[in-house]
């Protein structure tokens, strides 16, 4: 008999569909996992989504009032993927209730609030985990082991960012994302809290930053209430409101280990269209990867290669994970598919009783970094990282 576990979804828009979708399927890609997820209760505040929710994904139930969730013995894993100002509420009530957590990035709504959401969970004992998807791309984890089996040398240069459109547009809606009371701050906890995590993930800490941010589009069409997500539009001459967070972040950075390098994060920006990207550069060669190409890596490893510069990787069944989707090699995966293996690896480390990555660890320390970038904002400075965590 399959592993059994009860899913609860807090917030049913983008990622609470995505991550629904993502636990239906892990019995039909992951048979081999022998988990069978039981989409138990869903919650959200449009009863519109409730209902589909029950009716088009499987729910066994659904409400308005996410309390009603979190206190059915039948749940084992409270999923949070509801606006980032409610996290704290949900995650320290979910984990009073001894349930394991994942919770979508960048975990609290501001870096203080992910610290203390991280010191409920770590006190509950609970099982966690944190929507860095980008990570579980096939090709990112082939470039992490490349890393750790020395391949590129000693590590020089680390260059990352995330791109993305969908603030480009000026009568994009003035969603929770742009409001600092709903969303905490901006571009810093919706897509650079990716790049940083990313960055950490392939180059290990980062030991101090100076940064600088700014807002290009500073009002947008007010969005008629549980209408739409975050890539919806308004009209000329629609009544606007202001945006009260950053649309852009840079940084130079500073790793423990030396290396130097940069990040960026944007959502305003013409051109790229959801550009998660990093370039490293080693000692003995070098790689670029692309989300906006998922399946392809560029290598350079000289002493590996017979012509000199950089070749072309496709992705294929010989990395992890990728074969559970398509076989052989150049058949795409896609956004989603990184989804469900993150929900994968989440809900087979819950099966197993022991603890997962990436977890709310990883995304106090995102946080612990951004928080640097926000003080280097007021300074104008270098600032050091200092970590987060309440003891
Ligand atoms: N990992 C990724 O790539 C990625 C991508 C997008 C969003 N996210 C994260 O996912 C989370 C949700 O983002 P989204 O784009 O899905 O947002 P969304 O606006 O599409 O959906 C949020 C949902 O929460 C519901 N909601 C609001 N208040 C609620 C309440 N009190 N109780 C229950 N439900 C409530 C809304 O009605 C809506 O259906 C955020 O934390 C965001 O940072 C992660």
């Amino acid at each position: 008999m399959p592993r059994s576990i009860g899913i609860g979804v807090i917030g049913f828009g983008w990622m609470g569909q995505a991550h629904s979708r993502s636990y239906r399927n892990i019995p039909a890609y992951f048979p081999e996992a022998d988990i069978a997820p039981r989409l138990v209760a869903v919650a959200d505040t449009d009863q519109e989504r409730v209902d589909l929710a029950v009716s088009n994904f499987g729910f066994a139930s659904g409400t308005e009032d996410w309390r009603e969730l979190i206190e059915r013995d039948d749940i084992d894993v409270v999923d949070i993927t509801a606006p980032n100002g409610l996290h704290q509420e949900l995650a320290e009530a979910a984990a009073a209730a001894g349930k394991h957590i994942f919770c979508e990035k960048p975990v609290g709504v501001t870096p203080a609030a992910t610290a203390a959401i991280e010191l409920a969970a770590r006190k509950a004992g609970v099982i966690t985990g944190c929507g860095y998807n980008y990570r579980w791309a096939p090709l990112v984890q082939h470039t992490h082991s490349l890393i750790e089996e020395g391949r590129f040398g000693d590590l020089t240069h680390y260059r990352g960012r995330f791109f993305s459109m969908y603030g480009r547009d000026r009568m994009g809606l003035l969603s929770w994302r742009y409001l600092q009371e709903e969303a905490g701050y901006g571009v810093l906890s919706d897509i650079m809290s990716h790049a940083i995590d990313m960055a950490q993930f392939l180059c290990g800490p980062i030991r101090r930053v100076v940064s600088v941010k700014e807002i290009f589009v500073k009002e947008r069409p007010l969005p008629t209430p549980g209408a739409g997500t975050h890539y919806e539009r308004g009209k000329p001459g629609d009544p606007t409101g202001e945006v009260t967070n950053e649309d852009y972040v840079g940084a130079l950075v500073e790793f423990e280990n030396g290396v130097r390098g940069t990040l960026e994060a944007d959502r305003s920006i013409f051109g790229p269209q959801s550009q998660m990207a990093y370039e490293l550069n080693g000692s003995k060669g070098a790689a670029y990867w692309d989300h906006e190409k998922l399946n392809q890596l560029s290598l350079y490893l000289p002493e590996e290669q017979p012509t000199d510069g950089f070749v072309e990787v496709l992705s294929g069944d010989a990395y992890k994970h990728h074969g559970n989707f398509v076989p052989g090699g150049g058949n795409s995966i896609g956004y989603e598919d990184l989804k469900t293996i993150e929900a994968l690896e989440f809900i087979t480390a819950v099966a197993e009783g022991r603890p997962n990555k990436p977890d709310f660890g990883d995304a106090l320390a995102a946080a612990s970094v951004a928080a640097a970038m926000v003080r280097s904002w007021e300074s104008g400075k270098w600032e050091d990282i200092v970590s987060l965590r309440i003891d």
